[in-house]
């Protein structure tokens, strides 16, 4: 692979408070990263129209990351809005309700693919025990990991977001075309300023484990020069991930 297709595989995270900031990411890492995902602080700043603005300029279209969570119908209805903004991915957690998601997945209507939320990577083991979890989960996320994957593919799901330590497990349990779009990248012995991930994984490691695409923010956003961040990470996703298919077939 090279490092062209490379960052097409990097999933920018656009995590900033007004429409010129974004625009000004896109304008400087345009041929550098591939989709640009609009969370929930640009959405709720911006609405529609920075998807629009996005999806005129970049071909691969625009990762609306809204990570819903509601009763089914609340969700299919807000999906139906989300199909609308033409973005090509969303979010939905992969909670508890099965009906939640199958109810998201239909509402989309192929329009835009339905990524499920596994568990969060900034969740370790303490909040899980904490929050009540059998022991089993508790010490084993991965296993939850597993768990909820197979319910988002039984929901029809396009794919999954989980961290790169469950990305192996995910995989063999469920191959491409089922997608893995892991967050929580780290460059290897570096750490954030800002740092609230727990389940970190570098973007080899997390390719190499069977990711497709990488959410990647503050590595590249608090880099000295952003765009050798992005370069260098691409030129390291490269070197692993000669088997993948193109990202044009996902
Ligand atoms: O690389 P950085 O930690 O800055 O990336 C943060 C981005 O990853 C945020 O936009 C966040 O919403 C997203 N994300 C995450 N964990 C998930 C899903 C998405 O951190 N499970």
């Amino acid at each position: 692979m090279n490092p062209e297709e490379a960052g097409a595989r990097i999933v920018f995270a656009l995590d900033v408070a007004s429409e010129g900031e974004a625009r000004r990411w896109v304008e400087e890492l345009s041929g550098c990263v591939g989709v640009f995902k609009v969370g929930l602080e640009l959405f709720i700043r911006c609405g529609p129209a920075i998807v629009a603005w996005i999806r005129e300029r970049r071909p691969e279209g625009v990762f609306l990351d809204l990570k819903l969570h509601d009763i089914p119908q609340t969700v299919g209805r807000a999906m139906e809005a989300i199909a609308a903004t033409g973005a090509r991915w969303t979010t939905v957690h992969g909670g508890e309700n099965p009906t939640m998601l199958k109810t998201a997945v239909e509402a989309a209507a192929g329009r835009v693919g339905v990524l499920a939320v596994t568990l969060l990577t900034s969740v370790g083991r303490e909040h899980l025990r904490a929050a009540g979890y059998r022991s089993l989960w508790a010490e084993h996320p991965e296993d939850l990991v597993v768990e909820r994957a197979l319910r988002a593919r039984d929901a029809g799901c396009a794919g999954v977001v989980c961290s790169g330590r469950e990305a192996a497990r995910v995989r063999r349990a469920i191959p491409r075309p089922f997608l893995i779009v892991t967050p929580g990248i780290r460059a290897a012995g570096r750490a954030l300023s800002s740092e609230d991930q727990v389940r970190v994984m570098t973007a080899a490691e997390a390719i190499a484990a069977g990711a497709d695409y990488l959410v990647i923010g503050r590595p590249i956003r608090e880099a000295p020069d952003p765009r050798q961040a992005a370069r260098r990470l691409a030129r390291e996703i490269a070197a692993v991930g000669d088997d993948l298919p193109s990202p044009h077939q996902s």
